[in-house]
């Protein structure tokens, strides 16, 4: 099949080079020219595992990228939209890049196409495509509009395409779904996974294959990440409530998780969800529900406890070092989440933000997002506020506190000995639960993470009459 992807950002780049991956023809294609030139020499522009093997072995073969949308629309028989739809100042979906490339296709269509949106849209986006499409001229005869939302998460992004749970399609013909079937039809007969170059470790089972109206598709999309987002903020709840009474968040999702009718993914408690996805998509859906007449408010409780466990953490740190002015921190992780340079609403800038504003030198460290945190947190850094490590290590030299915030594997095997000898006092707040209390504790640090109690270890901490806490403190710490 002749393919076009029109947007190679995160999931656009992803499924340029997966499709390609699955034996079609495709052209990706981009109006940011850096982008274009980068990705030509073979140079993938974001941090994902397995796409830059991907790109070198499609690249100049069956793929292809070009800034130019009529070239795409000619060469294609299928064009998704992958293009970003960011938060607007209302909290509805920003749908100016869809518009725009819609209209684009639209001036360019002159043979039977199928348009595809991949982006994650409002529920009648795709009616607005269509509605588009024929104001701007193109011949109702000439094209169909199909959704096909998009599951993957950054960081795991190429292993989730090529091996997905289910595979969803919204459509209104029989053209739309043949078109799709065909696309999607290794992954769905299971061709794919017999190959022998597969990527290992990934099982085996065929994707779900789900055909709804194009309407559904959209509202799963937003269903999916509204519903995973308040599994999330449910247990950032549960873990407030174990941390006042003597309970351990890890301990309840345990039990609560063993019931297949819960699971236990995306119940890890921290600091919040962030990232491009799930703030704004819960945002939007909450716009969607009030505009067709449902008060959703739900998602309103959803929203404030996770903007409310950054607070949290930030309590924790002041409950940790008191006063924060001029207090020395190391923070472990700027990415909003492992597997990704992506800081796009991370938690971890937000944090790092706050703190800067409350007088704290920061000394920041992340294997991959270092890059893009810098130009998020630019001025700070001019103003020598914040400054990057280049390991952990270096980092923590003669802080006050360790921060966890991004749950990287290299930050859950620290060498803590070391760790320990480099800092000026041994506390650690941990916003992403990668320890457990008692060996913290053993290893001499006061630690502090979520949902569970706080440890000091009495013993060592008396012997550093430089330290804050008293003893009194940590007696009644330990006991709350
Ligand atoms: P992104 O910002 O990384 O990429 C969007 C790309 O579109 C950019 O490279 C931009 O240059 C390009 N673009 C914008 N206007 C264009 C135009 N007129 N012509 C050609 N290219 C144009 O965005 P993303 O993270 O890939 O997200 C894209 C969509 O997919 C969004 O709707 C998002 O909600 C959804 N989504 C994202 C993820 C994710 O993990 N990032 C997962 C599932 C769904
Ligand atoms: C999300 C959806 O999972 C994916 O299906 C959709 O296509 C895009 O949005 P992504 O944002 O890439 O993917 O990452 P995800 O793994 O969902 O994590 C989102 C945020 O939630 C991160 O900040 C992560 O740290 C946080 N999270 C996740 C938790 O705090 N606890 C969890 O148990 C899981």
């Amino acid at each position: 099949m002749n393919i076009s992807v029109i947007g190679a950002g995160y999931v656009g780049l992803v499924s340029a080079v997966c499709f390609a991956e699955l034996g079609h023809t495709v052209i990706g294609v981009d109006n940011n020219p850096e982008k274009l030139l980068a990705l030509d020499e073979g140079k993938v522009p974001i941090h994902e595992n397995l796409l830059p093997e991907l790109l070198q072995r499609h690249l100049g073969h069956r793929l292809t990228f070009s800034s130019s949308i009529s070239h795409a629309v000619r060469e294609s028989d299928v064009i998704f939209i992958t293009v970003g739809t960011p938060q607007s100042a209302t909290g509805h979906a920003d749908l100016g890049y869809v518009e725009a490339v819609t209209r684009e296709i639209a001036k360019h269509i002159t043979s039977m196409k199928l348009i595809v949106e991949k982006s994650t849209v409002p529920v009648r986006t795709s009616d607005a495509i269509r509605r588009t499409m024929t104001l701007n001229g193109a011949s109702p005869r000439l094209f169909s509009v199909a959704s096909n939302p998009e599951f993957l998460r950054e960081g795991s992004a190429v292993t989730d395409f090529l091996y997905p749970d289910r595979i969803v399609i919204g459509v209104e013909d029989s053209f739309s779904e043949e078109r799709l079937r065909e696309i999607y039809s290794p992954l769905c007969d299971g061709s794919y996974y017999r190959r022998e170059d597969l990527i290992p470790g990934c099982g085996a089972s065929a994707a779900h294959f789900i055909v709804t109206n194009t309407n559904s598709a959209e509202l799963i999309k937003h269903t999916s990440n509204a519903f995973l987002a308040m599994k999330i903020s449910f247990m950032n709840a549960i873990a407030n409530i174990a941390e006042r009474v003597g309970g351990d968040v890890d301990q309840i999702r345990e039990g609560v998780g063993a019931d297949r009718r819960i699971g236990t993914s995306f119940l890890n408690a921290g600091i919040g969800y962030g990232g491009s996805c799930f703030p704004k998509d819960v945002l939007a859906f909450r716009a969607v529900a009030r505009e067709v007449g449902y008060d959703f408010d739900l998602l309103d409780a959803v929203m404030r406890i996770n903007k409310d466990q950054r607070h949290q953490f930030l309590r924790k740190v002041r409950d940790a070092l008191w006063t924060l002015r001029d207090k020395r921190i190391a923070v472990f992780g700027l990415a909003f989440k492992a597997g990704t340079d992506d800081v796009r609403e991370s938690p971890a800038i937000e944090i790092v933000e706050a703190l800067v504003n409350e007088g704290c030198l920061i000394t920041a460290y992340d294997p991959v997002a270092m890059p893009r945190a810098l130009s998020e947190l630019g001025l700070r850094v001019g103003e020598n506020t914040v400054r990057m490590a280049s390991d952990p290590y270096i980092a923590a030299e003669d802080v006050d506190a360790v921060l966890i915030l991004t749950e990287w594997n290299e930050f859950a095997s620290l060498d803590l000995p070391r760790l320990h000898s480099q800092m000026r006092l041994p506390v650690v707040i941990d916003g992403r639960n990668l320890y457990r209390p008692e060996v913290m504790e053993a290893a001499g640090f006061v630690y502090y993470s979520v949902g569970r109690a706080a440890v000091f270890p009495l013993g060592r901490l008396n012997a550093m009459p430089e330290l804050l806490i008293d003893e009194a403190a940590c007696l009644s710490h330990q006991a709350g």
